[in-house]
């Protein structure tokens, strides 16, 4: 049996196997490194793709730090290959809360010139905690729930420095949030309970990216979906997709599985888990562990255990019982293996050139939030054809003057 560490490197060499666009780029960054010298800190979930990327920086030059974004989305065996390959890491799998916020604190007392987030949360502890340290040239954002609070952060005046968000890239959000989370969420799902889907009624709260994935998978893999909306345009978008669209309330009575994927805080409360059914499965696919109340769950249980790793059964007065999965914390990585692999090369891809085009132009930047720039979005989808065995026309000479002429209003 291999030792942790040629563990770690099999499942990194297997993720780097599938992630061709991302090894292009680590290509090209050995031999130009763009990033030399440059003190990076990276908080994201350590897992083999992220080792990948890990590694495509370094050799790009750049003096990595990596720390875990969430507590129970790492891989040891992967963590024991990077460190052995050179990136310093903080991150355990199951770590307890003060590890984590120490990992997080460790990489900030790095001093990082560009910060990697996913989640916002090492750039908000550098905002708060020590906002006189050295200049960071700028971050980029990987999540949705991170640019939101980067946003915020905008309009109060209070971002310091220039932040990219590339999760609001064509090539992430349309093919991570969505195909990514789906998967990963069945991989998740699958893992934790081993019991059937098909047939099941399943409540998707949420009809963003992840919740369309999700509704899109539990469909194909023959689940009775019905979505929960707070938007209307969403819900009939839901609707149109042939899902049956309710309240919570009134879906939570037939649910047997209900996922949260919404970006917000307490979507199931005490008034829903008053009325499921005895076995429903809770699980969460959003970035924080705030989308089922596990305070209302705690003060509604008279019992609690622990019936499988991951699967905690709260039992009510009326001895109905709930099960939630990873803790309540995003569960494609807490007892899945998190996105394909495939897609992580088209996220972590335009991370790698996002964090490039920072050391390059971040310091000539105002400290806003930026768009990743179209032309890298391109670079990135044209890149991915091969791989994805897609193969496309290109407008002829006519066409293009076609779209010119339209241009110029002639
Ligand atoms: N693997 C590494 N980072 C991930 C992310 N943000 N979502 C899903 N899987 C991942």
């Amino acid at each position: 049996m291999p030792g942790q560490v040629e563990l770690g490197r099999l499942k990194i060499d297997w993720a780097r196997a599938h992630m061709p666009v991302l090894s292009s780029i680590e290509q090209r960054f050995a031999r130009e490194k763009p990033l030399a010298g440059t003190r990076v800190s990276a908080v994201l979930h350590v897992e083999a793709k992220t080792c990948v990327l890990a590694l495509a920086l370094k050799a790009g030059g750049a003096d990595l730090r990596l720390a875990a974004g969430n507590p129970l989305s790492t891989d040891d065996d992967a963590v024991a290959a990077v460190v052995e390959a050179g990136v310093p890491t903080w991150a355990r799998k199951g770590e307890s809360l003060d590890e984590y916020n120490a990992g997080i604190r460790a990489t900030l007392d790095f001093d990082p010139q560009v910060i990697v987030d996913d989640g916002a949360d090492l750039v908000a502890l550098a905002h708060t905690s020590r906002p006189d340290r050295g200049p960071v040239i700028g971050s980029t954002e990987e999540t949705t729930a991170g640019v939101n609070r980067l946003r915020a952060m905008e309009r109060s005046g209070a971002l310091r420095w220039p932040a990219i968000a590339v999760n609001d890239a064509q090539m992430k959000h349309l093919f991570d949030n969505r195909y990514g989370s789906g998967q990963s969420f069945l991989d998740g799902l699958f893992s934790a309970t081993n019991l059937l889907v098909a047939g099941r009624t399943c409540v998707v709260a949420g009809y963003g990216w992840v919740g369309k994935g999700v509704a899109g998978l539990l469909r194909g893999v023959g689940a009775d979906v019905l979505v929960t909306e707070v938007d209307p345009v969403r819900a009939i978008e839901a609707r149109l997709e042939g899902f049956r669209v309710r309240t919570l309330l009134q879906a939570a009575p037939e649910a047997d599985l209900i996922v949260t994927t919404t970006g917000t805080v307490g979507v199931v409360r005490a008034e829903h888990l008053r009325v499921v059914k005895d076995g429903c499965l809770l699980a969460n696919m959003g970035h924080f562990d705030v989308e089922i109340s596990k305070p209302d769950l705690a003060s509604l249980a008279v019992h609690r255990r622990v019936v499988r790793p991951s699967v905690e059964e709260y039992r009510f007065a009326d001895g109905r019982r709930v099960f939630l999965l990873g803790d309540g914390r995003l569960i494609n990585l807490a007892t899945g293996q998190g996105h394909p692999a495939e897609i992580m090369d088209l996220s972590f891809a335009l991370q790698a050139l996002s964090i490039e085009y920072l050391v390059r132009h971040g310091r000539s930047l105002a400290p806003r939030v930026y768009p990743v720039p179209p032309e890298l979005d391109r670079a990135v989808a044209e890149a991915a054809l091969p791989s994805l065995e897609v193969a496309i026309d290109r407008p002829t000479p006519e066409q293009l003057r076609y779209a010119d002429s339209w241009k110029e209003g002639t």
